[in-house]
């Protein structure tokens, strides 16, 4: 049998799976990955400046991860949460409790993914809180299924109905965010940390601090979702630690798992025990799972991964400079340690971007209201070499592009974002 081509693989793949869950760019199929490489199926090696969306914060393949889910798979203690604790699931939710002490007598939910850790934070606060309103951002994304995309401000400006009594403010709008509190009608605010999916937004210095000050005065819960920039990313372990904002739950997922599905949201027992069965996912809190989890937590502290976020960010933010110095196509570059955002000037020359990037061996995203934010999240184990390809591939891309390089019918099949 002939060995298929990635062609093969992409084609087979528009065959048979759903498109419900594509969000492509470009026909990518790689077949491995160690750290912050893909490798396709020729062995054409490509440097994933998303790592999956941020799903492989410390990389794909780490042996860390790969050894503890291997040993977990073997022993199997039982593939649930809900009916029977388990050793890896009980390690990992006091892990997490640790691992934020700025949430006293927390509990830990773990899920599958961050649309089910904010929803069941969602449930839960609605439970302990007899105030009917809640609050989130424009441009925020949430989840893409369920309560959490209710509250994903993408969605709902984009026609999807919006929780009941849900507000978007503009983003860190403090003054609307005020106004809005002042009624003690609010049970909880959401904020990312960074806009992530609304373009790549980092906020000033001390805004995340005002809003969880403002929440404090109104006894307004302060849920920090932190599953794309969150564990060590931003070069704190915690985004919101950048500017001491004190949330009162925390949500994380992606690079939790180290590529498989895990999730939590932590928060105080009053509000996370206070709406028993009300989140039920069979194999949440497997053992596999979670101590994958475990690993990837771990890992975090043995390889000070935000350390390395923070160094191998300022190295970004130059880069990003120079890449911005004489090219009209870039509008702005922003960057907090492994987060950066590329605008560039319309949504086709970003799609383009993207898929000329792709091309010649960088996989990269773009995000925003006007698609046109390339979206860096690389792996926090990407070595300075492979982060420098990239940036040049980038580089090269966008003067390609410039030059005519990607044709309109190139890249029409691909929606993105
Ligand atoms: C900030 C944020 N929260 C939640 C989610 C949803 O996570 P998942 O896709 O794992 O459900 C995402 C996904 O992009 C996200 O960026």
């Amino acid at each position: 049998m002939i060995a298929p081509s990635a062609g093969d693989l992409y084609a087979a793949d528009l065959a048979s799976v759903a498109t419900a869950q594509h969000l492509r760019f470009f026909p990518a199929a790689p077949v491995s990955g160690r750290g912050a490489l893909l490798t396709e199926v020729d062995g054409r090696e490509l440097v994933d400046l998303s790592g999956s969306w941020g799903a492989a914060g410390v990389g794909y393949a780490h042996p860390n991860v790969v050894e503890a889910v291997s040993d977990a798979v073997g022993r199997m203690a039982g593939a649930s949460l809900l009916s029977s604790t388990n050793p890896e699931a009980l390690a990992l939710a006091e892990d997490l409790r640790a691992l934020v002490p700025e949430i006293e007598d927390s509990r830990v939910y773990l899920g599958h993914a961050g649309s089910d850790a904010n929803a069941a934070a969602l449930r839960s606060v609605r439970a302990a809180s007899d105030r009917p309103r809640l609050i989130s951002f424009e441009g925020s994304y949430h989840g893409g299924l369920g309560p959490a995309q209710h509250v994903s401000g993408i969605y709902v400006s984009s026609g999807i109905a919006g929780a009941d009594g849900l507000t978007l403010v503009p983003y860190l709008d403090l003054d609307r965010v005020a106004e809005e509190l002042a009624h003690n009608d609010v049970a909880a605010v959401l904020v990312e940390p960074i806009l992530s999916d609304g373009g790549v937004v980092i906020p000033e210095h001390g805004a995340l601090r005002q809003l969880s000050d403002l929440c404090h005065a109104h006894s307004t819960l302060l849920v920090v979702d932190e599953v794309k920039v969150g564990l060590g990313r931003t070069g704190f372990l915690h985004a919101f630690r950048a500017d001491g904002a004190v949330p009162d739950i925390v949500t994380f997922g992606k690079g939790l798992g180290g590529g498989l599905p895990l999730s939590a949201a932590i928060g105080p027992a009053q509000v996370m025990n206070a709406a028993t069965s009300s989140s039920l996912l069979t194999t949440a809190g497997n053992p596999v799972c979670a101590a994958a989890g475990r690993a990837v937590l771990r890992t975090l502290a043995e390889e000070s991964l935000p350390d390395r976020a923070s160094v191998l960010g300022h190295w970004l933010t130059g880069r990003l400079g120079t890449l911005r110095k004489g090219r009209p196509e870039v509008l702005a570059v922003r960057s907090l340690g492994l987060v950066g955002g590329i605008e560039l000037i319309d949504a086709k020359t970003t799609a383009k971007v993207a898929y000329r990037a792709w091309e010649l061996g960088a996989v990269v995203y773009y995000v925003g209201p006007g698609s046109n934010v390339l979206e860096l999240t690389p792996p926090l184990v990407i070595s300075e070499d492979e982060l420098a390809r990239g940036l040049d591939i980038i580089d090269t891309a966008i003067a390609d592009v410039a030059d005519g390089a990607v044709d309109d019918a190139v890249v029409a099949p691909y929606q993105g974002w």
